[in-house]
């Protein structure tokens, strides 16, 4: 543990339905249980609001020194190496080429253009983070026997 005052942001996709949110709304309900001092928000990369600038601006009220964001995704893909870091502003070793030059707008596995949708429905993206202490992107949630329990939960519940 360290004396910086950190921020936490819980980062999910977003999606037009309120299921996700209700689940990263529960999750973020659960840690501040657990913390009761804890800063922490929750927001969305792109397509619901509030998006990654605002929730930033939203934790950099607190007069922080760094915000930890935990990108709420089973693994890492385009969005986690790529369009994350972009948002927040920070460093990222993607490199390009490793996805093919066709690939960059339309590598997506859920059926929507980044590139484009952002602008036509989403003003707040248009906004960039301005923050001046230490933004810290961490990996997904990766590979972990707890979920795998859940896995095999979902398939038991339905035998
Ligand atoms: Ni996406």
């Amino acid at each position: 543990m360290s004396d910086k005052k950190t921020g936490i942001l819980l980062l999910s996709h977003g999606s037009r339905l309120d299921d996700g949110e209700e689940v990263i709304k529960a999750y973020k309900e659960m840690y501040l249980e657990e913390f009761p001092d804890a800063i922490v928000e929750y927001g969305f990369m792109e397509i619901r609001k509030p998006g990654i600038p605002e929730t930033i601006k939203k934790l950099s009220e607190n007069d922080l020194d760094r915000i930890i964001v935990v990108p709420v995704f089973i693994a890492h893909g385009l969005h986690t190496k790529r369009d994350i870091p972009k948002l927040l502003g920070i460093e990222s070793d993607f490199d390009e080429e490793s996805v093919g030059h066709h690939h960059h707008h339309h590598g997506h596995d859920h059926g929507h253009d980044h590139g484009h949708h952002h602008h036509h429905h989403h003003d707040h993206d248009e906004e960039e983070v301005h923050f001046d202490g230490e933004i810290i992107l961490t990996d997904p949630i990766g590979i972990d026997k707890r979920l795998f329990e859940i896995i095999k939960d979902r398939v038991s519940d339905n035998l």
